[in-house]
């Protein structure tokens, strides 16, 4: 019999013919982690039309809100007060609803986890034969499944449709991951399956059932039950080119990431693109408008340096992004830590060439350590990232 510790009944331990505190409060067998950015218009419906589906099985709803300005996790709160089968994760100073799924999941307890969308594009109606299936077939994973027949995407413009098939092939293709829908954000699996992938995980981006498949160290037993995606319920979407350069980062994070931290190979290209943004100003001050060398040279390792905490806060650390005022000091400190990578790059160089080491060796061993040190020094202080 399930018996849920509701606000409501707070006696129903007394009156419980199970009578022990274990046996009232089990933990439930399934877990919706469902993550969330601007859903406050969602949440409330969510929890409805699950409760509804779900019939006498046990469950729990886990939102994991990054912190929305439009008080999501307040809204979730609000119904977790007279349903405490409905939880919120709220973290503050991060993005992303891979990671968010991450730690949803890592927050429970119940033996299997499903991952849902708040905007009820994905049909909560399928829970419980994913449920049943999963059991039933003992597979690790059910995945809702928008390509295979039955399923579909009815009143996408083509242009969409073309993108997210084109996705969906570089994804198969890259990573290895052969089922029809592997960019689909519902699905259910057991938790013995997730705690197996947990730590290969990338985390990057929107793709956490691909980012799973491709992690996977064996072959996990995978089922695709049709569903058909529906309208977006009340909000916006959050997909925009961000997502798209996402999962780039999360196709070469599972690629090369294996050998150089995908962050590094960013910072680096951004910090190649930031020689050039150099040498462009000096060429414009110096040559262009006349200006002395040392101010020109000084100018435009400024405008360089500038530019790449720009980009790197917008495409390195996406997840991390600095906003409003934090902007400022964020800025501060990247240039205070490339400008002592500036003399350790020239002090390694200078060292290294006086003690007859090739002039093009030299230089380039000064631009490895000054790159590493900025990235390490800057992911620590500036973007306060030290572990991945
Ligand atoms: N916590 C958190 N943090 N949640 C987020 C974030 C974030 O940074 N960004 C988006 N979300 C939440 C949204 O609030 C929503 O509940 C869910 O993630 C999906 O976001 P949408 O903006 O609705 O994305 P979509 O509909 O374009 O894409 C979805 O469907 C695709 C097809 O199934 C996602 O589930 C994709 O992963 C999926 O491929
Ligand atoms: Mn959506």
């Amino acid at each position: 019999m399930a018996v849920y510790c509701r606000r409501a009944d707070p006696f129903v331990i007394a009156v419980s013919p199970e009578s022990s505190m274990n046996a009232v409060c089990r933990p439930p067998e399934l877990a919706i982690i469902v993550p969330t950015f601007n859903e406050a218009g969602n949440v409330a419906a969510v929890v409805e039309r699950v409760a509804a589906c779900m019939g006498d099985r046990d469950w729990e709803l886990v939102f994991v809100d990054d912190d929305s300005p439009d008080a999501t996790a307040q809204a979730v709160r609000a119904l977790g007060r007279d349903d405490r089968r409905v939880r919120c994760v709220q973290r503050i100073g991060r993005r992303g609803l891979s990671s968010a799924c991450i730690e949803g999941i890592l927050s429970t307890t119940a033996p299997v986890v499903a991952v849902m969308d708040a905007d009820l594009q994905h049909d909560e109606r399928l829970l419980p034969q994913m449920l049943q299936e999963l059991k039933s077939e003992n597979l690790d994973v059910v995945v809702g499944s928008r390509y295979v027949s039955g399923g579909g995407t009815p009143g996408w413009s083509r242009n969409r449709v073309r993108i997210s098939r084109l996705a969906t092939v570089f994804g198969q293709r890259f990573l290895a991951v052969d089922i029809k829908d592997p960019m689909s954000g519902f699905f259910m699996m057991t938790r013995e399956a997730f705690d197996d992938t947990v730590r290969q995980l990338s985390g990057i981006g929107f793709k956490i059932l691909l980012d799973i498949l491709a992690s996977s160290r064996r072959r996990l037993k995978v089922r695709e039950l049709p569903f058909t995606f529906r309208e977006r319920h009340s909000g916006e979407s959050k997909l925009d080119s961000g997502v798209a350069w996402d999962y780039v980062m999360l196709l070469m994070d599972k690629t090369v990431g294996r050998y150089v931290p995908v962050r590094f190979i960013v910072f680096s290209l951004v910090g190649g693109l930031g020689v050039l943004v150099h040498m462009l100003t000096l060429a414009l001050l110096f040559k262009g408008l006349g200006a002395g060398f040392a101010a020109s040279q000084l100018t435009a390792t400024l405008v360089a340096m500038s530019g790449n905490f720009f980009l790197n806060n917008y495409l390195t650390y996406r997840d991390r992004r600095l906003r409003g005022m934090k902007m400022i000091g964020g800025l501060l400190s990247f240039i205070l830590a490339c400008s002592v990578g500036a003399v350790a790059n020239v002090g390694i160089a200078v060292y290294l060439f006086e003690a007859d080491t090739f002039w093009v060796l030299s230089a380039v061993a000064g631009v490895i350590v000054g790159a590493v040190w900025n990235y390490a020094v800057s992911a620590v202080y500036t973007w306060n990232a030290a572990s991945r």
